[in-house]
């Protein structure tokens, strides 16, 4: 059996959508366990285009079961459309695809106006994706969220919105914005849950009954380890933990059931939202890689910032995630630069820094030290097999694998899902292991 956390190594948008398909197709069971639609996956799939914000893209694959845990807050309209989009495209025919944990909590109308007007009262400091994410974790550690599972007690939710609104309303008035109806938010939240029944479940008894089953298992992280509440760059980060551990907490399963984390790189670097980017790159070779790498947001379209690959800020990712492998995504976007640089160090207040560091100011003053590699200039999109690669590629491959001192389990030269070179796959390795050893 193989349960296998793949995580973002950076701040999000690493590829994962693409990745997370590829070993989706063999595992048996895909679960969301952080997050929220702040996410998005882009995936290219027989040429078409497919945005994902919420449910798992192992869904694609028919016959495969999609989770989303008690860690991930849910934005019911958007479950709704994705369920009803997907259906529409032929996809999602069997209802038994898609369970939800009775415990995740639900992301209230009101908190997406919380999000708002937060952000406009402090001139977009975080850059939230105003989903209304950060504001309904916020109810959730403090105890007065709406869980899933309250949908099914119409009189302790109605209870639950008339607490939280006495609250919030005199707020949302004194900022301009409209007070909510208890009535008309209780009627929007009852009407979605209905529809919603039929997928609700105790995800932690099933998944630790599957496992135990000997069923294979990806769990998929969202946003990337940078952004995490407690191990990425506070206070610019998201509200839940994106790490490999996030994985645990938020799908009901203990450590010990975990047989691998994959992280995921881009081979350069992108951020979105505020916050401190050691090597961001201001010039034309930043526009050259936003352009050439379709940087801008699946969820709110924001260009990315972008910037060299960060050594110092991988190899905190492989620490506190316990990584085994990292899958590298992008490569192709690199193709024509002469002098690629990797930042190996970085430079603050007359000292040079090798571990990542969580203070945002300090991480604003470092200055990266760099090493550099030659590029090259073939197109390397059609290329299948690693040894292919023009030989200045596979340095840069090896020389990443060599510093952060793991294995490259996966190389991405393309959008589509063909445009890949699989060079490890836990899932293929176990079934050889199962099927030697009957
Ligand atoms: P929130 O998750 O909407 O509260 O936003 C908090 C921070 O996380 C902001 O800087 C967002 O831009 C960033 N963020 C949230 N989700 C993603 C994502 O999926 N990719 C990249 N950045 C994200």
């Amino acid at each position: 059996m193989a349960v296998i956390v793949i995580v973002g190594a950076q701040w999000g948008d690493e590829g994962k959508g693409k990745v997370v398909d590829i070993y989706t197709g063999f595992a048996d069971i895909v679960v969301r366990y952080q997050g929220g639609n702040n996410a998005g996956h882009t995936l290219v799939v027989d040429d078409r285009k497919t945005v994902l914000h919420l449910i798992p893209s192992g869904i694609l694959h028919s016959g495969k079961r999609c989770v989303i845990g008690n860690g991930v807050v849910l934005d019911l309209n958007v479950l709704l459309e994705e369920t009803a989009a997907l259906r529409a495209a032929g996809h999602f025919q069997n209802d038994s695809q898609l369970v939800i944990s009775e415990h995740a909590h639900v992301i209230m109308p009101y908190h997406r106006s919380l999000d708002a007007a937060r952000e406009a009262a402090t001139g977009n400091r975080i850059g939230t994706t105003m989903r209304g994410i950060g504001p309904s974790y916020e109810d959730k550690i403090a105890r007065r969220g709406v869980r899933v599972m309250d949908l099914y007690d119409p009189a302790r939710l109605r209870a639950k919105i008339e607490e939280r609104l006495a609250e919030l309303n005199p707020y949302f008035v004194q900022h301009g914005a409209d007070a909510f109806d208890v009535q008309a938010v209780f009627d929007e939240i009852i009407a979605h849950a209905e529809r919603i029944k039929p997928f609700v479940s105790n995800v932690s008894v099933m998944l630790n009954e599957q496992i135990q089953k000997g069923r294979h298992v990806l769990f998929e992280g969202a946003q990337g380890t940078l952004l995490d509440i407690d191990h990425g760059t506070y206070p610019y980060v998201t509200s839940s933990n994106t790490i490999a551990g996030g994985a645990c907490t938020g799908g009901g399963v203990g450590p010990t059931a975990i047989t691998g984390v994959i992280g995921i790189s881009k081979a350069y670097t992108t951020r979105v939202g505020g916050g401190p980017f050691p090597t961001e790159l201001h010039d034309e070779l930043g526009k050259r890689l936003r352009e050439a790498g379709e940087e801008y947001g699946a969820t709110t379209g924001r260009p990315r910032r972008t910037g060299w690959i960060d050594i110092v800020a991988l190899r905190h990712a492989v620490r506190v995630n316990g990584l085994t492998g990292l899958a590298l995504t992008k490569l192709d976007v690199l193709q024509g630069i002469n002098e690629i640089k990797l930042c190996t160090g970085y430079k603050a207040d007359g000292q040079v820094l090798t571990e990542f560091p969580l203070d945002s100011s300090l991480l604003e003053r470092c200055e990266p030290v760099y090493e550099s590699m030659a590029g090259w200039n073939q197109p390397i999109s059609d290329i299948r097999e690693f040894d292919d690669l023009p030989a200045n590629t596979q340095r840069y491959v090896n020389q990443l694998e060599s510093l952060l001192d793991i294995p490259i389990v996966l190389v991405s030269v393309g959008a589509g899902r063909p445009q890949t070179i699989v060079r490890r796959n836990p899932f293929r390795d176990e079934r050889k292991k199962r099927d030697s050893n009957p």
